[in-house]
């Protein structure tokens, strides 16, 4: 079809108009808008991968035209060790790592979530992560140029490898994945298995190849990775917790218009609430699908052989004290009426 000069005219008299609008708006509008690189490790259908999809709609709604939330799932920009590096040099604004990974940071503090048995359950993890001693934590990231916003829920650790895990003497001298704490080392040699340090990203593979033989996570993770097509055996051993911390970059977040700051801060709150809402129920789902799958043998401990992994792996309390602060155990222990046995 050829172009007739109605076409042109009115191609010219439409670009015309639009470059008028553009002028009589003025440059407020035609600003760029802020953009926020939200970078995280998971997949899109966990608790974490839902919040920070609610958090990019929220914010935008409240903010529209003038923030711009990218989420990249999925360690697509940047893994583990990788993250918190990208956070300070300002190309991501805004991550949630697992509690599990700041003492690499120097704020060896948070591996106080990873205490084995320390929370029975969400109801005592919320002591925590909305009281006192969770604003403390938070507030220790600012020396290190970061601000903490928020705590995200995910959920307890499934322990899992390609025998049956039933008594903490079948971990012996199995090759373990553990995130980079030194809580969790401690505690898979309590067991005497052999902890290896590795990115989120690479446990798949490590555990289809045989290069470890098993490792830990909520079953919303274990599913979603497909850990649970390369692990034969699972027992729901509830030993320990993984949840996020939300954090920005502080000069960045300090730099924003004190409107747009406020506004994003609205949007977190009512982000934090949704993943808080979700997450016991998307791991409950999870580990019905692992059920399902038929691929993993899932175990549940009865009650004796529960506290007998909780016998095994108390020590690593007082083991870990002079690393992590006896104060900060003790204000977990007291906000969460924690009880050895
Ligand atoms: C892991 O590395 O096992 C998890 O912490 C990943 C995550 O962010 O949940």
């Amino acid at each position: 079809m050829r172009t007739t000069d109605l076409d042109r005219r009115q191609f010219l008299a439409a670009t015309a108009a639009a470059a008028g609008t553009l002028a009589l708006a003025g440059p407020a509008t035609a600003q760029a808008p802020i953009i926020i690189k939200f970078s995280h490790v998971v997949a899109p259908d966990t608790p974490k991968g839902k919040a920070a999809e609610r958090f990019k709609e929220l914010a935008e709604q409240r903010l529209p035209g003038k923030v711009k939330v990218e989420v990249y799932p999925n360690s697509q920009l940047y893994k583990d060790g990788e993250e918190m590096e990208a956070l300070a040099l300002g190309s991501v604004q805004m991550l949630a790592p697992s509690l599990a990974k700041f003492g690499p940071l120097g704020v060896r503090e948070f591996e106080v979530f990873d205490l084995p048995y320390i929370f029975d359950g969400y109801e005592a993890l919320h002591k925590v992560t909305d009281g006192a001693s969770g604003q403390a934590l938070l507030n220790k990231l600012q020396s290190k140029g970061i601000t903490g916003l928020a705590y995200w829920d995910n959920g307890f650790k499934v322990l899992s490898a390609n025998k049956p895990l039933k008594a903490p003497a079948d971990v012996k001298g199995q090759k373990m994945r553990i995130q980079s704490s030194k809580v969790l080392e401690s505690q898979m040699r309590a067991l005497g298995a052999i902890p290896q340090t590795m990115a989120f990203s690479e446990v798949y593979q490590a555990l289809q190849t045989g290069v470890v033989d098993g490792t830990e996570n909520p079953p919303s993770n274990m599913f979603t990775q497909k850990m649970h097509e390369v692990q034969k055996h699972a027992i729901v051993s509830d030993h320990g917790y993984i949840g996020y911390a939300v954090i920005v970059n502080k000069k960045f977040w300090d730099g924003l218009p004190a409107d747009v700051r406020k506004e994003l801060e609205a949007a977190m709150k009512q982000a934090s609430l949704f993943a808080n809402a979700i997450a016991k129920q998307d791991n409950e789902q999870a580990l019905d699908k692992i059920k399902a799958s038929g691929k993993t043998a899932v175990y549940v401990p009865t009650p004796q052989e529960r506290a007998a992994w909780k016998k095994a792996l108390i020590g690593v309390h007082k083991d870990m004290e002079s690393r992590i602060g006896k104060d900060t155990i003790q204000s977990v222990y007291k906000e969460v009426g924690f009880k050895p046995d």
